[in-house]
């Protein structure tokens, strides 16, 4: 019987669903490859209007899902199964969660997982949900591949900015291209025969290994220690607006305009200090660091 992978995604600008296509160009002509994308019933439109982005922080962040379009999965014994998605606000975006929280992810019960994640360069606490998400399904984490912007930090947060806003991903003026580099979204094909032969030959324990070593994953230890600021702040906020309603509500509009203040204050003017004081403490316990970085690199279902 042909060998047969199935591949699930959400990709609300057409990147993710790029970084896909790529990386399953190579699998192959011998293997068999659905792919399905899920949606919200109710889309999230792009470009988003300052409001409709920060006010999907809360459901981001608490994963309160969100009803799905229907999908319907060809029966058959897949023996993969590639699940592409991107965090929002640090957590899988919202039709990520919204999938794994319905009926429709009881496919994934019993299967070998790999996830694909197109991200800006914040993705661990994501992750760490997703993989929670996946053991309660049944699923085994197999792999995993992130695909970030590499450039520094606040480059990355104005140009996508600007991208969430106007559309253009495009480098302007002064700035360079939004999100997963162009270079990197077509490289994703190197990551193909390494999937290919670990489904053939049903090594699963190597293939995360043989994924680090083409490069599947780079983390900066700074951006654990400002992720897990972030992280806290936006736990807090998101109960705090949402005792003011559902997303849309716009009894909640102050709190989420509040927010959006303290954030935009935090990463422009805060961060430099924040991101000093980050690689302080990275450099002073590089040990403790490389325990997470390793960690985060890797499979296991541990709390960070
Ligand atoms: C509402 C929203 C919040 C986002 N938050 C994060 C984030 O916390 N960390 C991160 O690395 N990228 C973040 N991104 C970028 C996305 O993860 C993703 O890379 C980008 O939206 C392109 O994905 P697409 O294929 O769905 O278009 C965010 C994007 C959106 C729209």
């Amino acid at each position: 019987m042909a060998i047969s992978i199935l591949v699930l995604y959400y990709s609300q600008s057409g990147q993710l669903g790029q970084i896909l296509d790529n990386l399953t160009s190579t699998l192959g002509d011998k293997l068999e490859i659905t792919t399905i994308e899920y949606k919200p019933v109710e889309e999230f439109s792009f470009p988003w209007t300052s409001q409709t982005f920060f006010d999907a922080m809360p459901e981001s962040v608490l994963e309160i899902p969100v009803p799905l379009q229907p999908i319907e999965v060809p029966q058959k014994p897949y023996d993969l199964v590639i699940l592409g998605y991107q965090p929002w606000f640090l957590s899988p975006s919202i039709p990520t969660s919204s999938f794994l929280q319905s009926d429709f992810a009881k496919v994934l019960d019993g299967k070998p997982v790999l996830t694909v994640l197109g991200t800006r360069n914040m993705w661990l606490n994501a992750q760490e949900k997703v993989k929670a998400r996946l053991l309660a399904l049944n699923a085994r984490l197999v792999g995993s591949i992130v695909l970030a912007d590499t450039n520094h930090n606040l480059i990355s947060l104005l140009t996508i900015i600007r991208w969430n806003f106007t559309g253009r991903k495009e480098a302007s003026k002064w700035l360079p291209e939004a999100g997963v580099q162009t270079a990197d979204i077509k490289n994703a094909a190197r990551f193909g025969s390494i999937i290919r032969n670990a489904v053939e030959s049903g090594n699963w324990e190597g293939l995360q290994p043989a994924l680090l070593a083409a490069g599947a994953v780079e983390l900066k230890p700074t951006l654990i220690i400002l992720e897990k600021r972030g992280i806290k702040q936006f736990r807090k906020f998101a109960r705090y607006i949402r005792e003011k309603g559902e997303r849309g509500n716009p009894d909640r509009l102050p709190r989420v305009l509040l927010f959006k203040r303290l954030l935009l204050t935090g990463i422009f003017v805060l961060s430099p200090i924040s991101g000093f004081t980050a690689k302080m403490a990275s450099l002073f316990r590089q040990k403790s660091f490389r325990k997470q970085v390793n960690y985060l690199k890797e499979l296991t279902m541990r709390r960070i």
